[in-house]
């Protein structure tokens, strides 16, 4: 039950994020083009599922407070406790990965 909520969720900011879109102002589009972090839907989704699940039992850790070998063992522990699935601690992955 909570699992579907936080789908219907994340798919709440990935039409949103969409939607908003379509709403901004055109940007002139330069010969140098700003290079921007991508978010992706899968790190939008890890990262809606980091914040919603990873801060229950202690603070929300920033991504920077562990290196990305650090993380590996820390995820995998992690995982059992907030009661994710691979699918789920795949985008969670991602998202940290994506902010190192
Ligand atoms: C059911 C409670 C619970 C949930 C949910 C939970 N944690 Fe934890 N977390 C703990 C406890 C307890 C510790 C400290 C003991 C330990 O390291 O196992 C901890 C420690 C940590 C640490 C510090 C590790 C270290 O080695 O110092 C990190 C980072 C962390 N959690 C990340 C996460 C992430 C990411 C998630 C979401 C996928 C998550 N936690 C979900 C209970 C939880």
């Amino acid at each position: 039950m909570k699992s579907r909520i936080l789908i219907v969720a994340a798919l709440a900011v990935i039409v949103f994020s969409c939607a908003a879109k379509k709403d901004a102002p055109k940007v002139v589009e330069t010969a140098e083009p700003v290079k921007m972090i991508e978010l992706t839907p899968a790190v939008a989704t890890g990262q809606n599922l980091y914040d919603n699940n990873c801060g229950k039992c202690h603070k929300l850790f920033k991504a920077t407070d562990f290196t990305k070998e650090d993380w590996k063992p820390i995820l995998v522990r992690m995982q059992k406790k907030a009661h994710l699935d691979d699918a789920q601690m795949a985008s969670v992955s991602d998202y940290i990965t994506s902010q190192l």
